[in-house]
């Protein structure tokens, strides 16, 4: 094959025609007439329909609370609940159901940490290591203990290249007591080298806590490979409903660690003279749990390993490739992408700047075409003074975009780019 001759297209992994079929949302079309492109998935992601209805059907044929009747629905509804806890151990590799705990979302799960291992084992001068680009569910809950407890908070910073710098690792992670960090950016799609930030924490005799938010959704995820202590995800970004999150732990860890919330569902006993709690996982799941949330969790992560994570990450590689191709040929220098270059080291998160546009004026531009995308800080207020922006322009992708959605959202850019230079 000469050199010149233009390479095949790559045959994607995913049926994405099918996949849309299977997304009653994304089947519409906009008040305007146009079809609905989705490109806020970072945000939160569209359900399909295997989720509505393995909620739905909780409602009309198994809804009772859990962990409580003896009757057959009750008993039905728990044995749903934990199946799904079986379901998320599974797919996260954790090694039993125990370290499976439901929260509300990752953010509840980061303040339980700060809140239960953090009050029980920091005290003023005590150092927590974070980065730069973070996400403020896992900043704010420190801040909050710094200000009750004076302990130390130091930052991993942004490389010019939007990677980790960890020329200074280890004098950061000297004398730290916990490492925690996003494992992907929800601002540059950037993937951090988990394993690597683990073994260097451990080797400092820190603990390792992994924000998997954007991670999990796109990538086929190993607890025990990436080997960190605890773990947070949320599941309305992997196609689940929203009011469910994860936070794994290792066991012996959560068993240490102190109660967070205090009611019923997390003792063992009650007296009026005190309590005992309840056994991991339900020590921190206090009241009613989001029973039918975590069946739909169950759900979605059925219909992701049914696609197969490994295909679902080539097909964000993919189709990250062309976008970023795609933009950079049709606008050039106009059109500033943060975030690495190469995707293989990024997820399909694309932050822009188009010529000195407001980024909510392109999001309303956009809108008009069917094209939605999300515009602002992102909640990551940090790494936007780093950046040296007060808001980007957001568009990601998921297991339902193709590169006819990459072409809708540059033919709007355009359209964006004709209005303002008016
Ligand atoms: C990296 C990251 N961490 C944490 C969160 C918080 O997720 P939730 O609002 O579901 O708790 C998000 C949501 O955007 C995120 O992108």
């Amino acid at each position: 094959m000469a050199l010149t001759e233009p390479k095949p297209p790559a045959v994607d992994p995913l049926d994405v025609a099918r996949i849309k079929a299977d997304f009653p949302l994304l089947t519409g079309t906009t008040v305007n007439g146009y079809p609905i492109v989705y490109l806020d998935s970072a945000s939160s992601s569209q359900k399909p329909q295997a989720v509505l209805d393995a909620m739905d059907d909780v409602y009309h044929h198994a809804y009772a609370n859990v962990h409580r009747g003896v009757y057959g629905i009750a008993a039905e509804a728990t044995e749903r609940y934990e199946a799904a806890r079986a379901k998320v151990a599974r797919f996260i590799g954790a090694p039993s159901t125990a370290g499976v705990v439901f929260t509300k979302n990752v953010t509840e799960a980061f303040n339980l940490v700060a809140y239960s291992w953090g009050r029980a084992n920091l005290s003023a001068g005590d150092v927590v290591v974070l980065t730069e680009i973070e996400h403020h569910a896992n900043l704010v809950p420190w801040l909050m203990l710094q200000q009750e407890r004076e302990i130390e908070l130091r930052f991993i910073p942004m490389a010019p290249d939007y990677t980790l710098d960890l020329s200074g690792l280890d004098r950061l992670l000297d004398g730290a007591r916990l490492l925690s960090f996003t494992a992907m950016s929800n601002v540059l799609g950037t993937l951090t080298p988990v394993r690597h930030l683990a073994d260097a924490a451990h080797a400092a005799g820190a603990l390792c806590m992994v924000d998997g938010a954007q991670y999990v959704p796109h990538l086929p995820t190993d607890v025990i490979e990436l080997g960190c202590d605890l773990f947070g995800f949320t599941g309305h970004k992997l196609l689940g409903p929203t009011g469910i999150g994860v936070l794994w732990g290792r066991e012996e860890l959560l068993d240490q660690m102190p109660a967070f919330l205090g009611g019923g569902e997390m003792i063992r006993d009650v007296r009026l003279d005190g309590w005992t709690p309840n056994d991991i996982p339900w020590k921190f799941e206090a009241g009613t749990p989001p029973i039918v949330e975590a069946v739909g969790l169950g759900a979605a992560i059925d219909y992701l390993e049914n696609l197969g994570m490994d295909a679902v990450r080539r097909h964000e590689i993919a189709l990250t490739t062309y976008a970023l191709d795609t933009l950079a040929a049709r606008f050039g220098n106009e059109l500033t992408i943060q975030g690495p270059t190469d995707p293989a080291g990024r997820g399909g998160v694309l932050s822009f700047s188009y010529r000195d546009v407001h980024p909510h004026d392109i999001s309303q531009v956009l809108d008009e075409r069917g094209v939605c995308v999300r515009a602002g800080h992102h909640c990551a207020k940090p790494l936007m003074r780093v950046l040296g922006v007060g808001a980007t322009a957001r568009a990601s992708l998921y297991v339902y975009n193709d590169e006819a959605d990459i072409d809708a959202l540059a033919d709007a850019l355009d359209a964006a780019g004709e209005f303002f230079a008016l």
